[in-house]
């Protein structure tokens, strides 16, 4: 089939490497296709309203190494629940799908690259079995999509927790302090298992595996008899201890969102070995500079990789498909089978029995 006119969105939350992904699909289809490429901007919010522009391949000339996305990109956008504030902060939800399918429509596009995470994903599907011609590519720092071994983005987010893991190892040996590394992964403690194993983690604490403060005060009163007074604690956002909730951050502004947002939990810890170890505790908050910044070659790569597969499987009618990377190739898994499945790390997998067995706590 041929490509005539193809669109591109980029929506959830920005990880590095979306650019990769625009430049690659921007490219491929104009070099082999003549395609025209409409960039949609925002996510679906920029369908909902019909937010778009032209891009040729001067547009993505120097975007490769850039975080972020040049298209923008939201986690409010929803067209069939989309929240709308009056003055009084009184919220109104509102669907605007049909709104979306007739924006669509008048783009004329062959096809809509849209490259998200699960619930973009998820949007994607329930278009795409509305009649539109879509082709998903996923994105998450979290690496929590079923489907592929590997998103772009979680590579340079274990890198720069990793080099956050080194940095607290030398400043806290040199103080005799329990270090705490906060980092993200609501659900899924790939971030935080990976980043430990790799910058030296006493102790790794994951949404999956509920941890004992016992445990992690047991490893902290072992190394000190050991004679290493001090300690690195990696712990994910969405880490909780046994029989407790995920801890939430109450900033005033998450009602825009209209989603708890997690963060507090590195606090949670640090108070608590503080009241009962004779150490002193200090927690960083890695936050948002997993998301932001250069990416790593891996995601430049990887980005580059499923967006020239994804121009191709639309030259071939592949609709309702996601790209993915499985076992090093570019493979086609239909969108239906995300299906809001959060891929978590099993207590039992090699990874946690490799953690384990070089004596790091996880809790447990
Ligand atoms: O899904 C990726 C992620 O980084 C999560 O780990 C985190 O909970 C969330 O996004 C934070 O999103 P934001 O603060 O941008 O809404």
């Amino acid at each position: 089939m041929g490509l005539k006119r193809i669109g591109i969105l980029t929506g959830g939350g920005d990880c590095s490497g979306l650019n990769a992904v625009i430049r690659a699909v921007t490219r491929s289809a104009i070099i082999e296709h003549d395609a025209e490429v409409v960039g949609i901007e925002d996510g679906f919010e920029g369908l909902i309203f019909d937010r778009h522009r032209k891009l040729t391949v001067a547009d993505t000339k120097e975007i490769l190494p850039l975080g972020g996305t040049i298209l923008g990109t939201t986690n409010k956008g929803h067209p069939f629940e989309y929240r709308e504030f009056d003055k009084e902060g009184g919220v109104t939800v509102k669907d605007y799908s049909k709104q979306t399918v007739e924006n669509f429509k008048n783009l004329k596009l062959d096809c809509l690259f849209v490259v998200g995470g699960d619930g973009t994903l998820q949007l994607a599907h329930r278009f795409c079995e509305m009649g539109l011609p879509l082709i998903g590519i996923p994105k998450t720092i979290d690496n929590d999509l079923v489907g592929t071994d590997y998103t772009f983005g979680y590579q340079t987010a274990v890198q720069v927790a990793s080099d956050a893991l080194d940095r607290l190892h030398t400043t806290g040996e040199s103080h005799q302090r329990v270090m705490i590394l906060e980092v993200m992964g609501r659900d899924a403690g790939w971030i935080a298992l990976e980043a430990g194993l790799a910058g030296r983690a006493h102790a790794i604490l994951i949404p999956e595996i509920p941890y004992k403060m016992e445990k992690v005060l047991e490893k902290i009163r072992l190394r000190i008899e050991g004679g290493s007074p001090f300690s690195v604690i990696v712990v994910a956002e969405g880490a909780k201890e046994v029989g407790k909730e995920a801890i939430t951050n109450e900033l005033a502004s998450n009602r825009l969102q209209g989603v708890a947002q997690l963060g507090g939990v590195g606090y949670h810890v640090a108070r608590e070995i503080g009241e009962q170890i004779d150490l002193e505790v200090r927690c960083t908050v890695l936050g948002h500079t997993q998301r932001g910044g250069t990416p790593l070659a891996f995601d430049r790569v990887l980005g580059t990789r499923l967006g020239t597969e994804a121009v191709q499987a639309a030259s071939e009618g592949k609709f309702g498909n996601m790209v993915a990377l499985q076992a090093r190739e570019i493979v086609l898994v239909p969108l239906k089978s995300l299906a809001g499945i959060v891929r978590q790390v099993p207590s039992d997998s090699q990874l946690i029995r490799t953690a384990e067995s070089i004596g790091v706590c996880l809790g447990r």
